[in-house]
């Protein structure tokens, strides 16, 4: 796998094509707490350091009605997310492989869910096999933010498509500047279908980079 602790430093340019992701997924993040009210229970899949969450957090008064749960497998990467969550009591950090079904006893099904620097780094197989999963990630009605880079060769659509397919109506999708490898994209979708329970078991995805 890549290393994903220097991967977060990309961050630190504000003009970089991840820094316009973050921006986009903390606006649909902060527009979902903003359309609801009372208690939102939160679940990030492969959360990294949380910065999308916790940063939309941080400028909230009400961030004490958001509960919720971020799935990491980096375990330093994990302890900087739990560091920034410190100032959160409902948000627990959990150093685990969010790949294995069973990580998600407790945290799902979430108000809102993140499936963010995920979709790319699966094999098609997984990709398609996590998007089917995702509505047991999910309430009724909850807004699952998704993302995954658009390359010359690979569009979207497939992933839009199957998203429809599970159950959700697209709210936005965004991509980053114009025709090019690698620019991000960002997907804001509805889950409108009946909800199902988790599934423990089954294997959703591993990553390939
Ligand atoms: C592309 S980064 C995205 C991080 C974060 N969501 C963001 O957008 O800033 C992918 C993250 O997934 C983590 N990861 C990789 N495989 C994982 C797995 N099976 N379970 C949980 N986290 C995983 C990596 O350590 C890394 O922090």
């Amino acid at each position: 796998m890549r290393d994903y602790e220097r991967w977060h430093e990309q961050y630190d340019d504000p003009a970089a094509p991840l820094s316009w992701r973050l921006g986009v997924v903390r606006a649909a993040i902060d527009a979902d707490l903003d359309r609801r009210s009372g208690p939102v229970r939160v679940l990030s899949v492969c959360s990294g350091d949380g910065r999308d969450l916790l940063g939309v957090l941080s400028g909230r008064p009400d961030a004490g009605r958001v509960t919720g749960t971020l799935l990491e497998l980096h375990p330093a990467i994990a302890e900087r997310a739990r560091t920034a969550a410190a100032p959160f009591p409902g948000i627990e950090v959990r150093t685990a492989d969010a790949g294995d079904s069973g990580s998600y006893v407790g945290a799902a099904p979430a108000d809102l869910v993140l499936v963010v620097g995920v979709l790319g780094n699966l094999s098609n197989a997984d990709l398609i096999r996590t998007v089917a999963a995702t509505p047991q990630l999910c309430t009724a009605g909850a807004t699952l933010v998704w993302t995954r880079a658009v390359r010359p060769d690979a569009g979207n659509d497939e992933i839009r498509r199957g998203f429809a397919a599970a159950g959700f109506r697209e709210l936005t999708y965004l991509e980053f500047g114009g025709p090019g490898a690698d620019q991000p994209a960002v997907g804001v979708v509805r889950f409108t279908a009946t909800p199902v329970p988790l599934e423990v078991g089954p294997r959703l995805f591993t990553f390939v980079r």
